[in-house]
């Protein structure tokens, strides 16, 4: 059995402040909830009280991003050790966003999984194909490519700790969720080639989690699924109440 990971993917909002209001209102709704593992994964700038706020509590930090290399002359990066440090235990890596606006790419997208995965982090590695790629029947096509390049050159020893979120890129932020039948039918796809790439047993314990548009309303019927194991959850996860409910699914 796959305990199911519920994260948040807080993008762009909040501050500190707010931070700290979220998880006193969050805590005590989810307090002695073990059948999930729960994190949080705010901007860099609340990391700090997130840390602090979630002391103790069942609930994991996570951060959106992290560089590859340990420090340098890199503005605007964030390093491994630095998300470490902190006492952070998760990141978001290639998240479509990223892909879509500040030219990530599949390349860099191991690069990071590389360092994070060395450090001893969590890392939640999206893929997920756009609206053009699913209507011209290459979802699969796809989401083999990305898992292809971004597990490069990774050893399923190394890899241990890896989650793969997938999020089909017209799901996020659109209201528009997959079936749970078509999360399932892209998740048979990514275990695949997990399968080819780190081996039958590696592919048989790895998380792939469903992203794009998850809310209290949807979140049981996509968590029923077996081959669902668990969410990467954007809008929903901001109001303490409605990601409660759906860790609670
Ligand atoms: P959404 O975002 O839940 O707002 O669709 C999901 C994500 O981008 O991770």
């Amino acid at each position: 059995m796959r305990k199911k990971l519920i994260a948040a993917n807080w993008k762009m909002y909040k501050t500190p402040d707010l931070t700290r209001e979220f998880f006193r209102e969050f805590l005590p709704l989810v307090s002695g909830h073990s059948r999930d593992e729960i994190a949080v994964c705010p901007p860099d700038i609340d990391l700090v009280a997130a840390v602090e706020a979630a002391k103790g509590a069942n609930v994991a930090v996570g951060g959106q991003n992290v560089h590859w290399k340990p420090e340098g002359a890199f503005t605007g990066e964030t390093s491994a050790g630095m998300l470490l440090a902190l006492g952070v235990k998760h990141v978001i890596i290639g998240h479509s966003e990223r892909r879509q606006y500040f030219c990530e790419t599949d390349d860099t997208v191991n690069l990071r999984l590389k360092a994070a995965l060395e450090a001893g982090l969590t890392p939640i590695c999206c893929i997920g194909e756009v609206l053009e790629e699913r209507e011209a029947g290459l979802t699969d096509d796809v989401l083999r490519r990305q898992c292809v390049r971004a597990f490069h050159a990774i050893s399923s020893k190394k890899a241990a700790k890896l989650v793969v979120a997938y999020e089909p890129v017209w799901a996020i932020g659109t209201g528009k969720t997959a079936t749970p039948e078509l999360a399932v039918e892209a998740h048979a796809v990514i275990r695949s080639e997990a399968t080819e790439i780190f081996g039958e047993e590696f592919a048989s314990k790895l998380r792939i989690l469903y992203g794009g548009s998850v809310k209290p309303e949807n979140a049981a019927a996509l968590m029923a699924q077996e081959e669902i194991d668990g969410a990467l959850v954007g809008g929903a996860s901001l109001d303490p109440k409605s990601f409660a409910a759906i860790v609670k699914y």
